[in-house]
């Protein structure tokens, strides 16, 4: 399962984005479509890709994955670990949510080993649902942080993680306090930001779990360390925004408190983003922070509904993440086909290119990683996900009409009915730096992964 040849050939359907689509163009030339073609891979990283009828030498490993997308392995960019024990919790909003559900949830990973099987469930499950990097939410415990940047590398995942900060407004179990917190993340630090693939953010949950004194903290460390990212929530739900505004009368807006303290800057991963104004969108603009949107996690808990739209023409970066637990499934296809919904709700349409981009190659720009992830360029590492087109009958009969289709814009019609219909039965495999990481049972056997 983790063995590497030096040189490996997937063969499949290579498609990926060579730019940033419009949000509505289905004949966008950011997208690239080579059917049937072997994508080479040295080492772990990709090098090339050539023909299907033009196989690769002997000296290298072949896989076939004939009528399969082989595509850049979805990027999550927000995503909560522990939350996996209360996904589709009925019948909430979100601060009742966090009340009834998930704080209590949390505090199970205080436990070290509670907080290590959690997370290795958490990246298999991942890695199983075609994700291989993610920026992910621990507990407020430096071990549940400590347990995810352990089980990344040893998937050699690309993870940004970072201990929770939280000091009031959370049950006493899940509150730390200014000093310990700094020295907590000072360990995870020096012993995590930039070993391998890992990256540590900064992670204060919400301005309302935190006090000023610690968002002041938080910024300190943004500063004192150049690199880190900075991951939080904001302006997710009417009632938090109205909280916010009255434990921080001094500032303009929402996500001006995160400004004041200093958290704003290129690597900060703000989720939601739904109740907004054009200011704030010009402080982000201004700032490179950008925006995760969580559409199944907005739609389930009846949030609102995000202007992509706005975001855009401010000159705002957007990726779409799952937000698991508050979002109700780790499966980027399915969070894609939501993403759609809720423009359409606006009178808009979101092409299946734009939505595609926003997980891979656009999410990794974002995070200021697209030299490394998000697209199949020579030079990247070999993050790389198998897709089956169809699974059951329905998706399998739409899938066959679309592929009789020949009008101009075929290409989008069959991938936007996959991205509609897909779920993670679909994902065969799952490479991370050219390792196979992940298999689906039924292709386990030696006979299934046959060489080409
Ligand atoms: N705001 C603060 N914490 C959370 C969380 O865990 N999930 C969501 N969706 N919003 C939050
Ligand atoms: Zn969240």
């Amino acid at each position: 399962m983790t063995a590497s040849p030096d040189r490996l050939a997937l063969r499949g359907d290579l498609l990926d984005f060579t730019g940033t689509p419009a949000l509505d163009d289905a004949a966008s030339p950011a997208v690239r479509w080579r059917p049937d073609h072997w994508l080479l891979i040295e080492r772990g990283r990709i090098v090339g890709a050539v023909p299907g009828s033009q196989p690769p030498g002997d000296d290298w490993a072949r896989e076939d994955h004939r009528g399969r997308l082989l595509m850049p392995g979805f990027i999550d960019t927000h995503v909560h670990c522990p939350q996996l024990d209360v996904i589709a919790s009925y019948g909430s909003s979100l601060l009742d949510w966090l009340d009834t559900y998930t704080f209590p949830a949390e505090q199970r990973f205080a436990d070290a080993e509670a907080a290590h099987a959690g997370s290795a469930l958490f990246l298999d499950a991942l890695l199983a649902h075609g994700t291989t990097a993610a920026a992910v939410y621990p507990t407020v415990h430096a071990t549940s942080a400590e347990a995810l940047f352990q089980a990344a590398a040893a998937r050699g995942m690309r993870l940004v993680t970072g201990k929770v900060l939280m000091d009031r407004h959370a049950p006493p179990a899940l509150c730390d306090d200014v000093a310990g917190a700094e020295a907590d993340c000072e360990a995870l630090i020096a012993r995590w930001h930039g070993r391998g693939r890992a990256s540590y953010a900064v992670t204060v949950r919400f301005a309302i779990t935190s006090t000023p004194a610690q968002l002041a903290m938080a910024g300190e460390l943004c500063r004192r360390h150049p690199g880190l990212y900075m991951q939080t929530h904001v302006a997710e739900n009417r009632d938090e925004v109205r909280w916010a505004a009255e434990l921080f009368p001094e500032a303009r807006s929402y996500l001006d408190v995160y400004h004041r303290a200093g958290l704003l800057n290129e690597r900060a991963i703000l989720a939601h983003g739904i109740w907004l104004d054009d200011a704030d969108r010009a402080l982000l603009a201004g700032t490179g922070a950008h925006i995760a949107h969580c559409p199944t996690s907005n739609l389930f808990l009846g949030s609102g509904l995000f202007d992509w739209a706005a975001a855009r023409a401010a000159g705002v970066r957007v990726s779409v993440a799952t937000d698991v637990g508050g979002g109700t499934t780790l499966c980027m296809p399915r969070t894609l086909a939501e993403a759609y919904k809720v423009q359409a709700l606006q009178g808009r349409r979101l092409s299946a290119w734009a939505a595609l981009h926003a997980a891979t190659r656009g999410a990794a720009e974002a995070l200021r990683l697209g030299d490394e992830i998000g697209s199949l360029e020579p030079g990247q590492l070999a993050d790389v996900v198998a897709w089956d087109w169809a699974h059951g009958p329905v998706a399998t009969h739409r899938d066959r009409i679309a592929q009789a289709q020949a009008h101009p814009h075929a290409l989008h019609a069959r991938v936007f009915a996959w991205l509609t219909l897909a779920d993670e039965r679909q994902v065969a495999a799952s490479w991370v730096a050219g390792v196979p990481r992940w298999r689906r049972e039924a292709d386990r056997t030696p006979q299934a992964a046959a060489l080409g």
